[in-house]
C-alpha cells in the first residue's frame, strides 16, 4: 500500500519559486496526471517526490514516512528514456534491478533466475517480449520508452513517477506508451504520477488530474471535473490547440475539420 501526502510543498531555486505551497493527498493505486505549461513546476514536483530534490518548505510523506532521499520503491521514468542503445531490450530491463544486485553483477549479468524472469515479465507487460533480444538503438522511440517502463517495473516499485514520458513521440506512439503505462500501473496496483503536455491524451488515460500554474496548484480533480474551464484555468491565455493531438478537441472527440469528408 502506498499512500502519498504532499503538504505545503515549496521549492525555490535562488530567486525562482518553482513550487509554492502545494498540497494534495493521493491514495494507493491512483493514476494521476500532472498538467501545466512549460515552467509551471511539473518536473520539480515529480523530482521532489522521487527524493532527487530536497524541499525548501513542506513535506512529502510516503505511507506516513517523510521522504528524504531516493528509495527503490519509487521508480522514475524520464522523457529522455535513458536507455543504453548498445544493450538489448532485455539487458536494459534487467538493469532496473541494479539496486538489489549491485552495478557490477548487473553489467556482467550475474542476476539470479528470479531477476531474469522479472525482466522478461516486465517486457511482456509492455508488449515487447518478442523484441527482448533486439538492440535498443534499433527500436522506435515509443518502443524505447516502453523498455524504460519495463526497467522501472523490474525495480519492483510501489510508486511510478513518469516525467513527460511521451513528449518526444508522435501521437500514435504516445497513446501506445500511455496505454502500457496505464495497464502496468493498474495490474500492479502502482500509485502513478505522469506529467503530460497533450491534454486529450491526459483525458483519455488519466484518472485524477493535478494542474499547476506558476508553481501553484490550480486544479485537482477527477476526469469529469476536468472541464474546458478547468483547462483554461491551468493554461490561462495560452493557445492550447497544439496540446491536443491533431484533429481532436479537449474531450478527445474528432474536430469538425477532421470529421468533414
Ligand atoms: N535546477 C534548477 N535551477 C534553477 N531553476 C530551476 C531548476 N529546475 C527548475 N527551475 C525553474 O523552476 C521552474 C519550474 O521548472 P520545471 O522544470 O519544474 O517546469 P516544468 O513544468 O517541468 O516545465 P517543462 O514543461 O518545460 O518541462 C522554472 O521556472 C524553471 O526555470
Ligand atoms: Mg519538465
Amino acid at each position: 500500500m502506498t499512500h502519498i501526502e504532499v503538504e505545503g510543498l515549496t521549492k525555490t531555486f535562488g530567486d525562482t519559486v518553482a513550487l509554492e505551497d502545494v498540497s494534495f493527498e493521493v491514495p494507493e493505486g491512483e493514476f494521476v496526471i500532472v498538467l501545466g505549461v512549460s515552467g509551471s513546476g511539473k518536473s520539480t514536483l515529480l523530482r521532489s517526490m522521487s527524493g532527487l530534490l530536497s524541499t525548501t518548505e513542506g513535506q512529502i510523506r510516503i505511507d506516513g514516512e517523510p521522504m528524504r532521499e531516493p528509495r527503490p520503491e519509487i521508480a522514475m521514468i524520464f522523457q529522455q528514456h535513458n536507455i543504453i542503445g548498445d544493450m538489448t531490450a532485455y539487458s536494459n530491463a534487467l538493469s532496473g534491478g541494479v539496486h538489489r544486485s549491485g552495478f557490477l553483477s548487473s553489467v556482467l549479468q550475474f542476476q539470479d533466475e528470479e531477476e531474469k524472469y522479472r525482466a522478461l515479465e516486465a517486457l511482456e507487460t509492455v508488449g515487447l517480449l518478442e523484441e527482448s533480444e533486439q538492440k535498443a538503438r534499433r527500436m522506435s522511440g515509443g518502443q524505447q520508452q516502453r523498455v524504460g517502463i519495463a526497467r522501472a517495473l523490474v525495480q519492483r516499485p510501489n510508486v511510478l513517477l513518469a516525467d513527460e514520458p511521451v513528449a518526444s513521440l508522435d501521437p500514435g506512439s504516445a497513446q501506445d506508451v500511455m496505454k502500457y503505462l496505464r495497464e502496468a500501473s493498474k495490474d500492479r496496483g502502482l500509485t502513478t504520477f505522469c506529467s503530460l503536455h497533450q491534454v486529450n491524451i491526459a483525458r483519455k488515460f488519466g484518472q485524477r488530474f493535478i494542474g499547476l500554474r506558476d508553481g501553484h496548484k490550480v486544479f485537482d480533480g477527477y476526469r469529469e471535473e476536468l472541464t474546458i474551464d478547468a483547462i483554461d484555468e491551468i493554461y490561462g491565455d495560452i493557445d492550447t490547440d497544439g496540446m491536443f493531438v491533431s484533429g481532436r478537441d479537449a474531450r478527445g472527440e474528432p474536430t469538425e475539420e477532421v470529421a468533414k469528408p
